[in-house]
């Protein structure tokens, strides 16, 4: 049996305590599957007052318990950090909360400086934590597993300023979100002046990309999909100031291969349509049809709906999703005789355009705004196509969870979309950014549903690939390895 790597995951969010996105997935999921390979894998994420208020209504079915606190010195002040425990449920995952009452119980959303502010807060009293750990717990972890730009000045903190010079591995979610702002955070976290001077090597000098630095200092940087990495590396047009980064790693720390792609997986206790509380009829591979069928009478009949093609968005309404591809295309794609149906909150814009839409085709589409766990669990379960066409992916959830539950992906030839869906197999891929292709790829799907047996064939096909956590972590697992073996030569 191989050595027990103590690993120690920090995300700002980690499902189901607080989830906003697919990070919070990763977070609540990943740790387990880690777990289930000898991983002894623990968490850390703010202690936020939604939180502390779930546990006291016992939404978790679980306790937290104060073990301990410690002080750590941010701008003029001492402030004291409380830290709670418990576990990831379903599971002996240890996860750790980090309490201060000004800096961690609400995501500061006023100004993009408050933020990057609260999370260089976040990021100082992990490192300290982890000290604390070490002395009080005899926990210390052989990796520091940090995840986007919250947690992305850990690795500096740990080699600079606090010098426990731990391995890091940075597994960025989405290039897009930087972390960028003024560069006084700086003076809070009293990081040295020789140090600062590295820091404003970056583009302007008076500004701060805490991605672009955590990409600086990470041992090994890492993204969800093995394309997207691809898509990164070689172009310079994509996500602004990173490519630049990329290209001053690779100079200044001699070092081409710091990047690696692992598509994310799905937690296989929660989408499993043969055991999902929250579909109207429960199915799986041996009685898909009937089940899927008695699934969208039941949705048809509660939306209003005809019977009719059915093909469901689910997700954030946010540029990145291609929702405008679907705006601009919606007279073609309604005179296919089809429904439309869009569930997801986020921009209002986005929002507006898709209202209009169905005030015009008001038999065909439905908008639900706002974001229902369960209303997604019978739209996976209901629909015959999902559409996803995002005009660029780190991986995306969604289009394997629709597999799953034998809806087929319609996505985008972009990111993870591309690394998970096998076009004309399992779901059907269309140029990225092309109205044109994506209405020409929804009638080819069309097409295929109406000739049964290919579409039969690609969804038992779609159903039966392997999205499991347990093939993802193994590669995280080698890679923790590759890392341990690299530092220590
Ligand atoms: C971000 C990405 C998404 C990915 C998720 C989890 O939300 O946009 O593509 O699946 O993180 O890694």
């Amino acid at each position: 049996m191989d050595k027990k790597i103590k690993v120690l995951m920090v995300g700002y969010e980690a499902d189901p305590f607080y989830k906003h996105g697919g990070l919070g997935d990763v977070i609540g999921s990943l740790p387990k599957a880690l777990s289930g390979l000898n991983v002894d894998c623990r968490v850390v994420i703010p202690y936020y007052q939604a939180i502390k208020e779930k546990f006291i209504s016992n939404v978790f079915n679980l306790k937290e318990e104060r073990i301990g606190e410690f002080l750590i010195h941010f701008g003029e002040k001492d402030e004291q950090i409380g830290i709670y425990k418990s576990v990831l449920p379903g599971s002996n995952v240890i996860i750790y909360f980090l309490s201060n009452r000004k800096n961690l119980s609400y995501i500061n959303t006023r100004g993009r400086n408050k933020k990057i502010d609260q999370f260089a807060f976040f990021d100082l009293a992990v490192s300290h934590f982890i000290l604390w750990l070490r002395s009080k717990s005899k926990w210390t972890p052989a990796i520091v597993h940090c995840n986007d730009w919250h947690t992305s000045l850990i690795p500096f903190i740990l080699q600079k300023q606090i010098n426990t010079p731990i391995p890091t591995l940075l597994t960025i979610h989405n290039f897009e979100y930087q972390g960028r702002g003024s560069i006084k955070v700086l003076d809070l976290l009293h990081i040295k002046d020789k140090d600062v001077v590295e820091f404003k090597k970056g583009t302007p000098v008076t500004e701060i990309n805490i991605l672009g630095e955590g990409i600086m200092d990470a041992t090994r940087v890492s993204t969800v999909s093995p394309n997207y990495a691809k898509e990164i590396i070689n172009n310079s047009n994509c996500h602004g100031q990173i490519y630049s980064y990329m290209r001053r790693r690779e100079r200044e720390k001699g070092k081409s291969n710091f990047l690696s792609g692992i598509l994310n997986g799905i937690d296989y206790n929660i989408w499993d349509s043969k055991n999902d509380g929250l579909i109207y009829h429960r199915y799986d591979i041996s009685d898909w049809q009937l089940g899927k069928k008695i699934n969208k009478e039941d949705l048809l009949k509660s939306l209003n709906l005809k019977d009719r093609p059915t093909f469901c968005f689910i997700g954030r309404m946010a540029k990145q999703k291609g929702i405008d591809l679907l705006v601009r295309a919606i007279n073609r794609i309604v005179n296919l005789d089809v429904n439309l149906i869009f569930l997801g909150d986020g921009d209002s814009n986005i929002k507006k355009s898709l209202f209009k839409a169905q005030e015009k085709y008001k038999d065909n589409i439905r908008t639900e705004f706002f974001y229902s766990e369960e209303l997604a669990h019978k739209l996976y379960a209901s629909s015959d196509f999902i559409l996803i066409p995002s005009h660029f992916e780190p991986c995306g959830l969604i289009q394997m969870i629709a597999m799953r539950y034998g809806t087929l992906p319609v996505a985008s030839k972009t990111g993870g979309l591309k690394d998970s869906i096998k076009n004309n197999s399992t779901g059907f891929l269309f140029e990225k950014n092309s109205t044109r292709s994506l209405v020409k790829t929804i009638r080819k799907a069309l097409r295929v549903y109406k000739w049964n047996e290919k579409y039969q064939k690609m969804t038992e096909r779609a159903m039966k690939t392997d999205f499991s956590w347990r093939k993802s972590a193994k590669k995280y697992k080698k890679l923790y390895f590759e890392i341990l073996k690299e530092e220590s030569i």
